[in-house]
């Protein structure tokens, strides 16, 4: 009860809203646990090695990290005072882990990831993200354990982060807002330099199909649609299209099969596209004007268009600049350096991420570390490449992501101890327009018929 008073001594400054209601995060530079939290995760430093090599070892496709959920919980139900579940809410390979404190407080949450590549194994180092999730649960809640403190901590396993959005279907299903969830704390390697801020596009994917009509592409060509000239006019047109985007708009896929013979014109033509862009409000405009270019091959050809939104779309990341913030201290008295956060926060974005859409519904950060090969060069691939594959199994990168889950564990121990901090990173949340609790429509819905194949979309 009294605990609040005995852990704000010593502490200057608070978290506090300005008049203005925009929230003024006066930092202190108090870094209380950091010890204790250090001393902790440097005496499980074996374990969790361990755990960090056998996922890396072992690369599982995402909803099918058996091995790795296997692990992860077992380790889990070995704690002393988790609550672990499997399968959380059917989905086979997510987990929960949830460690109570002394009674009512603030809800602060870990996620861990740990699906690989096809054909790269761990390329986008998703076993040291697992290793910053549960060290910076277990760190968290030792605090708590020695403090008595009131709260909770939650450690998730958010499979499939890859291409299939794992997150956004435990988010549909409910699992963060049944948890109570005040924060989501999760961190990515890098071969870039460290930083809170890691910068994510909003982006959605497509599937598509032209259907023409053979012929003798000699005897009788005038009988024949051509597929594959629907599908080449529409990546042409793509292609101009470019000129006129956003700058932060962006469009890349593949063509997967165009004809069969070369005699033949070609009744089939198949392709898969990738659209991103700053936000989802961009998101949808750029969608509009791409989903144009689709109908432009069709049109000319006379080729019928088959359109697939695949599902699970991801918002771009939102990063909570107080959460931000608070990790930089940490880390930086852990001996790491932060660029300047106000020139950090708006640098460009890069890939997408499922924690993108928690980030839009709770306060979130996503920090971004830097990870190196054993010999301490940094790789000169980034994630999705071979390259970053072998560094993301290397002591020194492991050390780097231990030394990430103690600045985050810092974040949370913050977060539980000082008061009035949980509300602000709320409502800095709250007053970031669009944000928060809103779910788009999904610009597919609003193609429906696409020369007359699709009614609506099919979603798979
Ligand atoms: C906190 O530390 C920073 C960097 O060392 C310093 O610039 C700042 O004045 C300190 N703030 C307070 C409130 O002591
Ligand atoms: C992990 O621990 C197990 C059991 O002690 C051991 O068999 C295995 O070799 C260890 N793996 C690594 C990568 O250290
Ligand atoms: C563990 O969590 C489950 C699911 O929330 C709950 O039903 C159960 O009572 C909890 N067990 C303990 C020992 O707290
Ligand atoms: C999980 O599946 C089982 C068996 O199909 C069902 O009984 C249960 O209600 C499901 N639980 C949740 C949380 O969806
Ligand atoms: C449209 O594409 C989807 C996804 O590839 C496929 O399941 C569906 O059968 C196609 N529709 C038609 C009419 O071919
Ligand atoms: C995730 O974000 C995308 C992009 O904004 C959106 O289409 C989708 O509905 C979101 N899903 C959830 C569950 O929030
Ligand atoms: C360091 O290791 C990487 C990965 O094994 C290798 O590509 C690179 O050439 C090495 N650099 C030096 C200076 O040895
Ligand atoms: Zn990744
Ligand atoms: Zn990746």
């Amino acid at each position: 009860m009294a605990k609040y008073s005995v852990l704000l001594t010593g502490i200057l400054a608070l978290w506090t809203p300005s008049v203005s209601g925009s929230v003024v995060a006066r930092q202190n530079n108090n870094t209380a646990y950091l010890d204790a939290i250090s001393e902790y995760v440097d005496s499980i430093y074996d374990d969790i090695w361990n755990i960090s090599q056998t996922i890396h070892a072992n690369p599982e496709l995402g909803f099918k990290e058996v091995k790795a959920h296997d692990l992860l919980t077992s380790f889990m139900e070995a704690q002393d005072g988790w609550n672990v579940t499997r399968s959380l809410y059917n989905i086979s390979t997510s987990f929960s882990a949830v460690f109570e404190g002394s009674g009512d407080g603030p809800v602060v949450s870990f996620n861990s990831e740990y699906d690989a590549l096809p054909n790269l194994g761990h390329a986008c180092g998703h076993n040291l993200i697992a290793t910053v999730g549960l060290t910076g649960a277990l760190a968290t809640a030792k605090i708590m354990k020695e403090q008595d403190l009131p709260g909770k901590v939650i450690l998730f396993g958010t499979p499939a982060e890859e291409s299939l959005g794992g997150k956004v279907d435990m988010l549909e299903a409910g699992i963060f807002d049944d948890y109570k969830i005040d924060i989501s704390l999760i961190a990515h390697p890098s071969n870039g330099p460290d930083t809170p801020y890691m910068r994510t596009f909003s982006t959605s994917r497509l599937d598509l199909e032209y259907y023409g009509k053979t012929a003798h592409a000699s005897a009788a060509p005038y009988e024949g649609i051509n597929a594959q000239d629907a599908l080449v006019l529409a990546y042409n047109a793509i292609g101009l299209l470019r000129q006129q985007s956003q700058r932060t708009d962006q469009i890349h896929g593949i063509i997967t099969s165009g004809g069969t013979s070369i005699n033949v014109i070609p009744d089939l033509s198949t392709a898969s596209f990738q659209i991103r862009a700053q936000d989802d409000a961009d998101l949808d405009a750029w969608t509009k004007r791409i989903l144009k270019c689709f109908d432009a091959g069709s049109v000319a050809t006379g080729a019928e268009l088959n359109l697939t939104m695949r599902e699970n779309s991801y918002s771009a990341m939102l990063s909570n600049d107080i959460l931000a913030s608070s990790w930089s201290k940490y880390f930086v008295a852990l001996g790491g350096t932060v660029p300047d956060a106000q020139l950090d926060r708006i640098k460009q974005q890069g890939g997408s991420t499922d924690q993108g859409n928690i980030s839009q519904r709770f306060a979130s950060i996503q920090p971004q570390f830097q990870i190196y090969n054993e010999n301490g060069s940094v790789p000169t691939g980034g994630p999705h490449t071979a390259q970053f594959e072998v560094a993301a199994k290397s002591k020194k990168s492991f050390d780097k992501a231990l030394m990430t889950a103690k600045g985050l564990a810092g974040v949370a121990v913050e977060v539980l101890t000082v008061e009035g901090m949980v509300d602000s990173v709320k409502k800095e949340l709250e007053g970031v327009e669009g944000a928060r609790g809103r779910k788009r429509r999904g610009v597919g819905r609003e193609i429906r018929k696409v020369k007359g194949v699709v009614d609506d979309l099919h979603f798979h």
